[in-house]
């Protein structure tokens, strides 16, 4: 029996050091699980995506804040976009019986292993920013953050009222997010049934720029390598855009004039492209989740009947709007 316990206790004890060691697990006091501390304090272990993009940074920063704020005991893991490591890190979380575990999915598939693993444990999750495409909806407890689908017909639809009256073709590339993931899949097809109003536009190229600013630049190289009439960029996010207008202007072309962008989140440094007119429209995707977060964790954990999905409020912004926008931007 004790060699049984002593085996298991090694096992969780290693999982969590190999998180520590490859950078993945930044945990406040991984000796002392939330359930067993007796301090009646929470403690919450939170998956993080990573940090690929400004909307990912703030969303963390959120998140940190909210839970020093509320007096929760936050255990908090980088899974550098990787989803092995999110559910490496899940399993440290229910390894350490945490009371309540957080994360933004990666990807939308492959975790009805790891929830039932959660839910088992009576570990109650509560999904933030991104959604899973698991059935059994009470593997986890609510779902809080934007209407991805939303964001991509706000962008379709600004398009379509941009070129009103005009039928000549208009050639666009799109840069994805993340392969697999629901912002990805979600931004892409709202976009796409918004712009079915308009048969002139056309999507003639489509590919992932993993939400960074590195690959929106490279994608966007081969782009303007491969079609010579491009009219439109749709970026899924702010990062991927400012990466997309470095490549523009090193291949002798004017962001916002000779290609028109419009991308999605609305940070600080998309917000000042914006102002300056290289980005000519942004949906807002905000990233500021913490304090609703923590709220629900309090509840969930104390078994209260919480709403299965909690909408995250949005506005788009234009280039004026973000001159005024910008002087108060937190992000
Ligand atoms: O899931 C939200 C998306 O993830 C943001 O729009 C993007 O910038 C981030 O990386």
């Amino acid at each position: 029996m004790l060699k049984r316990w002593s085996a298991a206790v090694l096992g969780s004890v290693l999982l969590v050091s190999t998180l520590s060691a490859c950078g993945g697990e930044n945990a406040s006091d991984s000796s002392s699980p939330g359930a067993a501390k007796g301090d009646g304090k929470i403690t919450m272990g939170f998956a993080q995506v990573g940090a690929e993009s400004g909307w990912r940074t703030a969303n963390t920063k959120s998140i940190q804040d909210a839970a020093t704020a509320a007096g929760i005991d936050l255990k908090f893991s980088d899974a550098q976009q990787k989803q092995e490591n999110q559910i490496k890190a899940i399993r440290s979380y229910i390894a350490q019986k945490v009371d309540v575990i957080a994360f933004s999915p990666v990807v939308e598939s492959g975790w009805d292993t790891v929830l039932k693993e959660a839910k088992d444990a009576k570990i109650p999750v509560i999904l933030t920013d991104r959604a899973v495409d698991s059935k059994d909806t009470t593997l986890y407890k609510t779902f809080l953050g934007s209407d991805f689908v939303v964001e991509g017909k706000k962008a379709g639809d600004w398009l379509v009222k941009e070129y009103q009256g005009k039928t000549d073709p208009v050639n666009i590339v799109e840069l994805q997010g993340t392969t697999g993931s629901a912002p990805a899949n979600d931004r892409k097809s709202g976009f796409a049934d918004a712009i079915k109003a308009a048969p002139n536009m056309k999507i003639i190229a489509s590919q992932t720029g993993d939400f960074t600013r590195a690959k929106g630049k490279e994608v966007m190289e081969a782009f303007l390598k491969a079609n010579p009439k491009i009219d439109v960029l749709y970026a899924h996010n702010d990062d991927m855009a400012l990466g997309a207008i470095e490549a523009i202007e090193a291949a002798g072309k004017k962001p916002g004039t000779d290609i028109k962008i419009i991308s999605v989140d609305a940070v600080k440094d998309g917000m000042t492209a914006l102002a300056a007119g290289k980005i000519n429209h942004i949906v807002e995707c905000s990233p500021l989740l913490g304090p609703q977060l923590m709220d629900l964790a309090k509840k969930v954990v104390k078994g209260e009947t919480v709403e299965p999905r909690i909408l995250t409020v949005e506005t788009e912004f234009t280039p004026e709007q973000a001159k005024a926008a910008l002087p108060d931007r937190k992000y």
